[in-house]
């Protein structure tokens, strides 16, 4: 299942230069190029010409150019030119490809997936916490970016990221306690604009795990508590706050839906505590770590996407985050919003 209608975070901004970048969603190929004005383009990555893939082309005079025949695409995506037509030669009136609503923010490229008119497009969610322009960034944090991919549905992946009571189970080598499964009681922060929901967060207070390694050295006995925040912008960002005694790490996490059964979390991760260069491999490493330790586990889930009855599964107290992005997904499926298939042109 898909969700359209809404505004996906597909790829980092500064990954997107001049250079055209595929990116992926649900069976759609797109191409994200960057004009000379800076703005991101997002277009179908299809040429009308042949079916060539336009990711392998190149931008030449602020339009995107077929590898195969040369034929090129404006940011509007009208051709403009077809190299082999002698002189005069009219360009066919359907030599477009489709150009997808595209904004930058947050650090990352949003591109809307969907057929409603713009005046009722559901808003660009708003990352709490992160600077609106173009890098992520947020005052006093240092941050690092990456990928991680997995063969699993997208909603399973966001979900995994929404789940506070596996961390002793999956993570008891990281950062989970197995000592203490249990999970105090939490209230959801919903947070509504013209009536979409736009963010759902909890905290709660989480028994710390036993320190390791070179953290053994520098951490106190007497651990307290630690604060942490989970909850996700909707469709398909998910978000962490984890205070430490030594500062705070943030997580913000886009489940991009490659295929049905391909997902590909694009992070960034943000700490307040060594922000110089040396410490981003650590920073990063240990972000895959925790990735790694739960892929097996998401990998698994039957069935491979979320049933579509909100009430299927079981459901305890400490699923409610979970269980409010059902609740908004529902929402969604009510209004028709949900595809089943992937689909090349249905978006
Ligand atoms: S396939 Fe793209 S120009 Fe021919
Ligand atoms: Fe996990």
């Amino acid at each position: 299942m898909f969700i359209k209608n809404h505004w996906y975070a597909v790829e980092f901004g500064h990954r997107v230069a001049q250079q055209p970048v595929l990116a992926q969603a649900y069976g759609q190929d797109m191409v994200l190029w960057r004009s000379r004005n800076h703005a991101v383009n997002a277009q179908s990555a299809v040429c009308v010409h042949r079916g060539c893939s336009l990711a392998g082309g190149a931008v030449v005079d602020d339009a995107l150019q077929c590898p195969y025949h040369g034929w090129r695409y404006a940011p509007n995506g009208i051709c403009v030119k077809i190299p082999a037509n002698s002189k005069g030669v009219p360009i066919p009136k359907n030599a477009r490809i489709r150009v997808y609503p595209c904004l930058e923010r947050y650090g990352f490229i949003w591109v809307f997936l969907g057929d409603l008119p713009a005046e009722q497009c559901p808003a660009i969610p708003e990352l709490d916490g992160l600077e609106s322009h173009r890098e992520a960034r947020a005052k006093g944090y240092k941050p690092v970016f990456g990928d991680f991919t997995w063969k699993a549905n997208y909603e399973r992946v966001l979900e995994n990221a929404l789940d506070i009571s596996h961390a002793p189970f999956v993570h008891s080598g990281s950062f989970g306690n197995p000592d203490h499964p249990e999970i105090l009681d939490f209230d959801l922060d919903i947070t509504r604009r013209n009536s979409h929901v736009v963010s759902v967060t909890a905290s709660v207070d989480l028994e710390p795990s036993p320190p390791s390694g070179f953290w053994r050295l520098i951490a106190r006995r007497d651990q307290p508590r630690v604060r942490t925040t989970v909850g996700f912008y909707p469709p398909n960002v998910s978000m962490l706050i984890v205070r430490l005694a030594l500062g705070e790490l943030r997580l913000f996490s886009a489940a991009v839906p490659l295929t049905e059964h391909r997902t590909v979390s694009k992070f960034c991760m943000l700490r307040t505590f060594f922000t110089s260069a040396w410490a981003d491999r650590d920073a990063q490493r240990r972000t895959y770590r925790i990735f790694l330790e739960d892929q097996p586990i998401v990998e698994s889930l039957q069935p491979k996407q979320l049933p579509s009855e909100p009430l299927a599964e079981l459901h305890v107290k400490s699923d409610a985050i979970q269980l409010a992005y059902r609740r908004w997904r529902q929402e969604q499926l009510v209004k028709g919003w949900g595809l089943q298939t992937p689909c090349q042109q249905g978006l």
